[in-house]
């Protein structure tokens, strides 16, 4: 059994590395610090900067992706389970212009699901890879075997922290996690619920120092999206703020890492704007 599974993980792989459709996971080891709005509005982002996205919300018993849309699901990742089932099947399109796979039926089933189970479901999304240019997949927090497996998958990992303390260390268990499990995935690092960008700095040194001194890795910082109002405010109406409030500092963040993303180059700073300075001065 054990065999098979590395068998398929191997042809999984082979094939991932000829793909030119980008992979990336959106990942966190501390829950709660923003993966899914941050997955969601890169990867409407991404699509308006022209590309084709696919989004893939993989986290088991907390996905959420649809809500966020205010979507009604028909199909989810669970059904890929079933061998005659394809990503064409389940992927729906939504408003926005990306793709996305629900994840929230059939918890308990996706439970039972085995490594060959999960490989089978990557494999069939490798297979239709090409069908778009990025495909970002939000994967749940912490260590569990879902979140590290689908994080093997990907090349390239937003590691999602705010400058917490407790989530900075949680992320670097996940590095450190991942390392182990050998990953190919190049770490890119952002920092959520920022005040200003010191406090991004900051926390990218801080992660930086343990992963330099015990993993000999350096985690890239790709940049922060600021504390913001607009953030909650959107999840509550069921609208991603990038769509809802496209100047709100959130959304002009979201902007910059889509344009760092895509550039390679390093993303620029983004000023809060006067209406929100003020904001925060009379708060
Ligand atoms: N930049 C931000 N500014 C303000 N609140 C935020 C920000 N990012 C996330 N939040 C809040 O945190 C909550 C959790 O975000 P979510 O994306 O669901 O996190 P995760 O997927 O990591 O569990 C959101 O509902 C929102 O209220
Ligand atoms: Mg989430």
């Amino acid at each position: 059994m054990a065999d098979q599974a590395s068998r398929l993980r191997n042809l999984v792989d082979s094939k991932i590395d000829e793909l030119s459709t980008r992979i990336i996971a959106v990942t966190s080891g501390k829950g709660g610090v923003g993966k899914t709005n941050l997955a969601l509005n890169l990867a409407i982002g991404i699509q308006k900067a022209g590309h084709k996205v696919l989004l893939i919300d993989a986290d088991i018993g907390m996905a959420n992706v649809n809500l966020l849309m205010g979507n009604v699901t028909k199909h989810s990742l669970v059904e890929l389970m079933n061998y005659r089932t394809r990503v064409e099947d389940v992927a729906e399109d939504s408003e926005y212009g990306i793709k996305y796979i629900s994840g929230i039926a059939g918890v308990d089933k996706m439970l039972d699901a085995s490594h060959e189970h999960l490989r089978a479901i990557q494999r069939k999304i490798v297979d239709a890879a090409e069908l778009v240019d990025v495909i970002v997949i939000d994967t749940g927090a912490g260590l569990n075997r879902y979140v590290i497996d689908f994080i093997l998958f990907a090349r390239e990992i937003l590691l999602v922290t705010t400058s917490e303390p407790a989530a900075i260390a949680d992320a670097y268990a996940v590095v450190k996690a991942c390392t182990e499990y050998g990953s190919k995935g190049k770490f890119k690092l952002i920092v959520n619920r920022v005040k200003d960008s010191d406090e991004w700095k900051e926390t990218a040194e801080r992660l930086n120092q343990t992963t330099q001194k015990f993993l000999n890795l350096y985690v890239e910082p790709l940049g922060y999206v600021y504390e913001d109002d607009a953030v909650a405010d959107a999840v509550k109406k069921q609208e991603p703020f990038f769509v809802r409030d496209p100047d709100s500092p959130a959304s002009r963040c979201v902007k910059e890492l889509v344009s760092s993303l895509l550039t390679g180059m390093k993303m620029r700073d983004v000023s809060k704007g006067w209406r929100n300075i003020l904001k925060s001065f009379f708060k």
